[in-house]
């Protein structure tokens, strides 16, 4: 792929990061959530790629754009091929209670890059550099927290273990705490905790727990670019979600997913818009004189480049983006 997708992707995120943040605390995820896919659509169809979205809304019948499937781009003769995972916003909840952490979120690699996969839960771990060849999804959580400790040259006790609010990781927080971890409870939005994760002054350093498997694929395709480690499992809850892992995946579907099976191949890239204040990235803000500024990263594997991107939007010349 061009290295100049890369700087489209990232308007792509600008796009719907712009799309959704005046709807920041108004309470409504769902209108939130379509003003981040409107955004992310229109700037995807001026672009000069033949793109099929691999991870999306949903599927063609439950979501009326970025459906799973949808040809996305100009698709002109000669353009590049490319698979499209998108998450125009990553914390629904997040925007709609004016919350930190919310993003919108791309990744692409050449066709047949990224796995398809089903709309269920994964189980996840998560690490930056240090982690890599270190953390083991199959290995208790307290091994994991011993053996990242000793490669970041850290204590136990100065380990920080993340994950998401939820019930089901009580058993997680009982054993960072008994080996004397410390904890860390987010909300939502395990995406850009799982890139946190890459940052030394971000102040995690572990990702566990079941979140979205789309979400799963994304985060592993960012994780590949900045260098990290990320492992996943599917978890389907019943039969309906058993038998779509093993049309969608086949009958290994429960198995390791590395993240050569997420993201494979060396060519992945990632981009994301902040759209509420988050540890890596600062939210939308708005400026006088129909102005708003949008903070992104966009990092490309094959380089290993994670650019920041600081951008001052005048909706005046640029009437798309004036949501
Ligand atoms: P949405 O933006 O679609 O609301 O997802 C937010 C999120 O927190 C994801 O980041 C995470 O993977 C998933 O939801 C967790 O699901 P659940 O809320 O069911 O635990």
């Amino acid at each position: 792929m061009d290295r100049e997708l890369a700087l489209n992707i990232v308007r792509v995120t600008e796009a719907a990061a712009l799309g959704c943040a005046k709807y920041l605390g108004r309470g409504d995820k769902e209108i939130a959530d379509q003003a981040a896919v409107d955004g992310m659509r229109g700037m995807f169809q001026v672009l000069d790629i033949n793109g099929t979205v691999v991870i999306g809304e949903g599927e063609m019948d439950e979501a009326p754009m970025l459906y799973i499937g949808e040809k996305i781009g100009t698709c002109a003769p000669g353009t590049p091929e490319i698979d499209i995972a998108v998450d125009p916003l990553d914390g629904t909840n997040l925007c709609a209670k004016g919350l930190p952490n919310a993003l919108a979120v791309v990744a692409v690699a050449p066709k047949g890059c990224l796995l398809h996969a089903p709309d269920m839960y994964m189980e996840k771990i998560a690490a930056g550099p240090k982690g890599v060849g270190v953390i083991d999804i199959t290995k208790p959580l307290d091994v994991n927290i011993f053996n990242l400790a000793k490669s970041l040259g850290k204590d136990v006790t100065e380990i920080t273990v993340t994950m998401l609010d939820r019930p089901r990781h009580q058993k997680y927080i009982d054993i960072a705490r008994r080996v004397g971890a410390r904890v860390k409870l987010f909300g939502d939005g395990d995406v850009a905790t799982a890139i946190a994760t890459c940052f030394d002054d971000s102040g995690v350093d572990l990702l566990i727990g079941k979140g979205g498997a789309p979400e799963g694929v994304i985060a592993a395709a960012a994780l590949k670019c900045l260098g990290g480690e990320f492992q996943g499992r599917l978890v389907p809850e019943n039969d309906i979600e058993t038998k779509r892992c093993i049309e969608m995946i086949g009958d290994n579907w429960n198995k390791v997913l590395t993240m050569e099976d997420l993201a494979k191949g060396d060519d992945v890239i990632f981009a994301a818009t902040g759209v509420s204040d988050g540890e890596l990235l600062k939210g939308v803000r708005y400026y006088a004189n129909k102005q708003a500024r949008t903070y992104s990263v966009v990092t490309r594997s094959k380089s290993g480049t994670i650019r920041f991107i600081d951008t001052i939007h005048t909706f005046d010349k640029k009437p798309k983006y004036a949501y």
